[in-house]
């Protein structure tokens, strides 16, 4: 096992009715006017919003609104949201959704507290010492922001997609109540649950194959998750299959399934490219065509690891041939992603063959930059990689 910090200063209130605990929580930690972000209009349709502002006004906080996050977040709207922020005099942004909406709320609250332009921020280099609190009412189990020391954002200006990981921006409360997962759509639950798996898979494939105990409890996440998947999809308000796939989405990409672990995320460099380009693609739709590509491409690198994974999670028998056992638990997670509705091809997912170079020029800065992770990957292995997602 490696050496690693562990630092999880989220607090989470999890369960029926936690939206209760929201005004009081915020009142008792000093907050006084909240902006309050959310996204497309979901939080209406399902009542959430009125839940949320009941609280605040019961608590007798100020707030004001700032809705319309579009999916794959936008620097233009975190930029326009940080005017309005600085002008309020805020001192506090409650995320009420997924990962997108969190994650605006994440760059509008480095931007606010830095006095620096947000994509600079993500992209300059330099890391700001400070952030401003931000909290989240999670709306669907997915890209684990609600705990996660990352943000990701979209400039549509240039097509890039990029992330910023620091300590700073882990919220310091999250409210999760799984029912208020009920109405996400079976794409997007599919979406949520290949992310979930991806968060844990990209930590535990790695080149070391000593941290015993977080290989166990990646593992125990994975099928807890793989068998809530297909529930929470044939029956959408299965209490508890949205409550594993809720709190799996925050323990995934916590830390907690990578202590110890060398930190990779090939996959997620690869696919951030995808839906930056093709703002059409959800992020978990575009793991889910490239990671069985690239774990058939690298998986030779670490055959008995691949073969453990196949085994524990996909319960294939070990025989004699490990090689094997490896190969047909990628394929098990590629019929599984399938069996979910989750595209398994980048023509299924609308990537032509003509944007292959473009894409592999963005991930490798033209062919200067190697990929890190488990194996350091050439825009020439992104582009076999990407052959073998056809
Ligand atoms: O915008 P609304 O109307 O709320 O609709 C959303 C959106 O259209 C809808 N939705 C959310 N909760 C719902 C619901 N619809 C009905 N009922 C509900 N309860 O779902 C759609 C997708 O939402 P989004 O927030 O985009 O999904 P997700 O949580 O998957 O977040 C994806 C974003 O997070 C980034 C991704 O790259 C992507 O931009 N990631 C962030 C990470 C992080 N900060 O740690 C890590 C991840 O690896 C990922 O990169
Ligand atoms: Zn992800």
């Amino acid at each position: 096992m490696q050496n690693f910090m562990y630092n999880t200063p989220t607090q989470v209130f999890f369960g029926r009715g936690v939206e209760k605990e929201i005004g009081p929580q915020l009142k008792a930690r000093g907050y006084k006017k909240i902006m309050l972000h959310y996204g497309g209009g979901s939080i209406k349709r399902t009542g959430l919003y009125d839940k949320v502002t009941e609280s605040l006004r019961e608590a007798g906080l100020d707030w004001i609104e700032l809705g319309g996050v579009a999916p794959n977040p936008k620097i233009s709207f975190v930029r326009e949201c940080l005017k309005i922020c600085r002008k309020e005099q805020i001192d506090f942004i409650l995320a009420v959704g997924g990962g997108s909406v969190i994650d605006s709320a994440k760059a509008i609250a480095m931007g606010l507290a830095n006095d620096k332009d947000p994509w600079e921020i993500i992209t300059g280099g330099k890391m700001p010492e400070k952030t401003f609190p931000v909290g989240a009412v999670l709306t669907i189990s997915a890209a684990g922001s609600e705990m996660s020391n990352s943000h990701v954002i979209t400039n549509e200006e240039i097509h890039m997609k990029r992330g910023l990981n620091t300590e700073m921006v882990r919220p310091v409360v999250a409210f999760m109540n799984p029912e208020n997962t009920f109405t996400v759509s079976p794409f997007q639950t599919g979406c949520g649950i290949v992310d979930i798996m991806m968060h844990t898979l990209e930590r535990y494939l790695t080149p070391d194959e000593d941290a015993i105990l977080t290989d166990r409890i990646a593992e125990a996440l994975l099928v807890s998750v793989k068998e809530a998947g297909p529930v929470a999809l044939k029956n959408p308000e299965d209490y508890e299959a949205r409550s594993t796939l809720m709190w799996a989405s925050s323990l995934s990409h916590n830390g907690l399934t990578g202590c110890g672990k060398t930190f990779g995320f090939t996959v997620h460099k690869l696919e951030h490219d995808f839906s930056g380009v093709f703002d059409n693609i959800a992020h978990g739709a575009g793991l889910s065509v490239l990671f069985p590509a690239w774990a058939a491409y690298v998986y030779k690198d670490n055959v008995k690891k691949f073969a453990r994974l196949a085994e524990k999670v996909m319960d294939i028998p070990v025989g004699e041939d490990e090689e094997a056992t490896a190969l047909a638990g990628i394929q098990a997670f590629k019929d599984y992603f399938r069996s979910l509705g989750m595209p398994v091809t980048l023509g299924e997912l609308g990537v032509p063959a003509d944007a292959y170079e473009q894409i592999a020029n963005l991930t490798t800065a033209n062919d200067t930059k190697k990929v890190p992770g488990f194996r350091e990957l050439t825009k020439a292995d992104l582009l076999a990689i990407y052959k073998l997602a056809e």
